[in-house]
């Protein structure tokens, strides 16, 4: 690999963190991402009760618009020449993907990849977890907001506690360091539960970080009442546990981290709504479809599949990718009054 100069956007910031979603199927429905009835859709809006089991048609892309795993290990091959050096693969559910673990092989094996990690849902976890070891995978993230059956069937559309709960033990096991618990926390939803969420990562040895719920819904019903802060957060976990605030060499981190009664469990909380980390955003995302997102909130995406598709070339191919990152957003506009929310929902962006 011939190191190219790095991918630099027109604020100054150098990217380094590509995240892939691989698939914008799930088999889960989260109330905060892709919700199945219009009852979960409109949680907290009564308004629309009467309609409330009505199933919500999601239109998932057609598999000839998915990227193959050569169109996405081209891309990222590309993009390490370019001084990315961290691939988070997301989904939807990535290991839905048919065949994942190829592609995890393909990836680690990329020179320049540094770390390689994978976002999940943590159903098909366990099923997977080895193999996904040994093929290069590096970190797991997986996400878990409730350790209430009834409450998480209620969260995510799904009965999946139990399997979610032994990803954790799964990861665990098989030395994946650290394994991060994923928790988005909503108003009257699960907020009952931070108490419960950080007790399991003293119990655990585990990351467990609680991420501000963002108007990424489908179903467009967020609203920031239903928001608990990072203040709010904190100030009840202080109160039953004793927080050391972690400090931290890497400045583009989302989460603000403590160590949680002197355990080796740690809390992280990430507040893209109420203290917004934009200013230090190295990341670029590259949809299922082929769609480069400069930011999680762009309004306007850079479609990739013609160039791959084409007859281009891998340096006019890298050419694109710095045009585009320099259009990079100076950040989001969550809460000012032109604030607009993207069609594509986190299922799609991949988080
Ligand atoms: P690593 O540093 O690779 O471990 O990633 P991370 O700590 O950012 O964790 P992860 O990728 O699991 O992200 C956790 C959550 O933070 C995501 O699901 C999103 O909700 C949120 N998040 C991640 N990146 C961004 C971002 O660029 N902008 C905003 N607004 N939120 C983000
Ligand atoms: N707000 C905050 N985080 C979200 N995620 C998905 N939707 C949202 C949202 N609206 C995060 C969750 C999920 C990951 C893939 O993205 O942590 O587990
Ligand atoms: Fe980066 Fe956009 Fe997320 Fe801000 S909202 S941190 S600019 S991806």
């Amino acid at each position: 690999m011939i190191p190219q100069s790095p991918l630099v956007d027109s604020h100054g910031r150098t990217l380094r963190d590509l995240r892939i979603s691989v698939t914008d199927r799930c088999n889960f429905r989260c109330l905060y991402c892709l919700p199945e009835t219009e009852a979960a859709a409109n949680f907290y809006r009564d308004r629309w009760r009467e309609k409330e089991q009505k199933p919500i048609h999601h239109d998932w892309k057609p598999k000839n618009e998915i990227l193959s795993f050569e169109e996405i290990e081209r891309i990222t091959t590309i993009a390490a020449s370019a001084g990315i050096d961290k691939i988070r693969l997301t989904g939807g559910e990535p290991l839905l993907r048919k065949d994942i673990v190829t592609l995890v092989r393909k990836l680690s094996a990329i020179e320049g990849i540094k770390d390689l990690a994978m976002t999940t849902n943590g159903f098909l976890f366990p099923k997977y977890a080895q193999e996904l070891k040994d093929a290069g995978l590096d970190r797991i993230s997986i996400s878990l907001d409730s350790f209430d059956k009834a409450n998480f069937k209620r969260l995510t559309g799904r009965n999946g506690l139990e399997e979610v709960l032994q990803s954790v033990q799964v990861a665990k096991a098989l030395g994946f360091d650290p394994v991060k618990v994923n928790a988005v926390v909503i108003r009257d939803i699960n907020d009952h539960e931070i108490e419960a969420l950080c007790q399991f990562a003293i119990d655990e040895e585990i990351s467990v970080r609680f991420i501000e719920f963002m108007p990424l819904d489908s179903s467009k019903a967020w609203q920031k009442e239903h928001v608990i802060s990072k203040k709010e957060i904190l100030d009840r976990l202080q109160n039953r546990f004793d927080l050391t605030p972690l400090t931290s060499s890497n400045a583009s981190e989302t989460a603000k981290r403590w160590s949680v009664n002197q355990s080796k469990g740690e809390l992280g909380i990430i507040a893209p709504v109420s203290e917004p980390f934009c200013g230090h955003c190295n990341r670029i995302r590259l949809t299922a479809d082929g769609q480069i997102r400069t930011c999680l909130f762009s309004l306007h995406e850079h479609d990739l599949k013609p160039l791959l598709r084409g007859n281009t070339t891998d340096e006019e191919i890298l050419t694109a990718l710095h045009q585009i990152v320099a259009k990079k957003e100076a950040g989001h506009r969550i809460g000012k009054a032109d604030f607009v929310q993207p069609a594509r929902t986190m299922s799609c962006i991949g988080g």
